[in-house]
């Protein structure tokens, strides 16, 4: 490795990533170094491989970071959170739609405080940072400013954020409601000003149809095709009582996923949560436009919205990842996000590995958002975001894995016990970004 060491890194541990989908590649998705050592130069990784060949070839003068008996995985991918929902998550007591009008229609219209966007924006971000989490989609809200909160604070710690002003022009309240006409031309400006700046990218964001008028959907597909690499993202098909309000609102559609398609709404790089109310010729279309799917377990049994169907959503072949959705979701920590998928899929009589959930946390989730050559795993060139699990965190979890014997039940310990305790620690690009309290 001939060069000059003063942006060589090294960091000793276990290690796993995935190389594709356990579910179809079985045993050859992962590679698993007991005592690795991960090489990142200049923010992207320049090797990885067993200690004993690679201490060898590490550079004299290169620091060494001594993770032994942690386990090092690349850095976990949040494919659908609201940053203003931060401080509304807990609210008790209703479903999708009463508690979009009683507490999250209220919370949202604070952003139009810049101050206040600013403030939560930077604890969010620290937050996910102490959950391992490195890569995130994120809505925004109605406000402009509040988009330049978080593109801002994900900048200030060089993390790599995907982000869009809500586009709700109906059947909201006047303090989160845009127009047709407004939301078009504050996304434009907000393209121009952030998409593809440094690890910044932007996403064209209708919060879901009921709240957008055709109007609106048609200036979205417009968008997409005046600036074809942003990103979509909104929500479908998540609770019954959304889905019987559209087909009242568009009743020339199919489906509620057809009325995405009808404006040109499906497509790569498109993100939708939940998909849980979708049938066989939805999942297809997913499938055949390259959509992708956002599984977002807590908050799909806090708002008793139904049960996602992972199975399903495998054999279509739609790409599918991870998603928090805090604050209908109830943590930020993807540990506890993969505990309760477990869950939902135990209840519709899946069984979810903890491969599978590992690699749905990371490179999954990088391939959800069309970002797997850039991160995802520990491939040559790749940006060298990780998280460093602690399998000691707690007294429980250590007990628990020391009656372990493989790498899955390990694994499954983690997801099942574990929460930002076990983050241990969060590198962005190499660098440290979180390092857990007391060692
Ligand atoms: N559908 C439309 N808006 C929202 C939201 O903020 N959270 C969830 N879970 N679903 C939505
Ligand atoms: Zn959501």
């Amino acid at each position: 490795m001939p060069g000059s060491t003063a942006d060589v890194r090294a960091f000793r541990g276990e290690i796993l990533d995935f190389v594709g989908d356990p579910a179809t590649l079985g045993e050859t998705a992962w590679r698993h170094f007991a005592d690795g050592v991960l090489v990142v130069r200049g923010g992207k990784v320049a090797a990885v491989g067993p200690a004993a060949a690679m201490l060898a070839a590490i550079p004299d003068g290169a620091v060494v970071t001594d993770y032994r008996g942690k386990l090092i995985l690349p850095g976990f991918v949040d494919t659908h959170v609201h940053y203003a929902q931060t401080d509304m998550i807990a609210s008790h007591g209703a479903q999708l739609l009463e508690w979009l009008e009683k507490y999250t229609f209220p919370a949202e219209a604070r952003f139009a405080d810049p101050e206040h966007a600013r403030d939560v924006a930077a604890f969010f971000v620290a937050e996910l940072l102490r959950n391992g989490t490195t890569t995130a989609m994120v809505f925004a809200t109605t406000h402009k400013v509040s988009v330049d909160a978080i593109f801002e604070a994900a900048r200030a710690r060089s993390m790599r954020v995907i982000a869009g002003k809500v586009l709700t022009d109906r059947h909201v309240p006047q303090a989160v409601r845009d127009t047709a006409e407004s939301g078009y031309d504050d996304s434009r400006a907000l393209i121009q000003q952030w998409h593809g700046r440094e690890r910044l990218a932007y996403a064209v964001t209708p919060r879901f149809a009921p709240t957008s008028t055709e109007r609106q959907l048609d200036l979205c597909g417009r968008l997409l095709e005046e600036h074809p690499d942003v990103f979509l993202q909104s929500h479908v098909a998540e609770n019954l009582g959304e889905v019987a309000w559209v087909a009242e609102l568009y009743p020339w559609s199919r489906s509620y996923l057809d009325v995405y398609d009808h404006f040109g709404l499906l497509r790569e790089r498109a993100v939708y949560a939940h998909c849980i109310h979708l049938d066989a010729m939805d999942r297809k279309r997913m499938a055949d436009t390259g959509t992708a799917m956002s599984f977002c377990a807590t908050s799909n049994l806090f708002l008793g919205s139904g049960l996602f169907n992972l199975q399903a959503a495998h054999e279509c072949g739609a790409r599918v990842g991870l998603g928090t959705d805090v604050g209908a979701g109830t943590t930020l920590s993807m540990l506890r996000t993969m505990e309760e998928s477990y869950k939902v899929c135990q209840l519709a009589g899946q069984s979810l590995s903890p491969m599978q959930a590992f690699y749905l946390a990371t490179l999954g989730g990088a391939a959800a958002l069309y970002l797997e050559d850039r991160i995802g795993n520990f491939d040559i060139g790749k940006e060298a975001d990780f998280v460093v699990l602690d399998p000691k965190a707690t007294p429980h979890l250590a007990r628990r894995m020391e009656r372990t014997t493989t790498l899955a039940e390990r694994l499954f310990a983690f997801m099942i016990m574990g929460d930002d305790r076990a983050v241990h620690a969060t590198h962005v690009l190499g660098a440290l970004a979180h390092a857990r309290a007391g060692g």
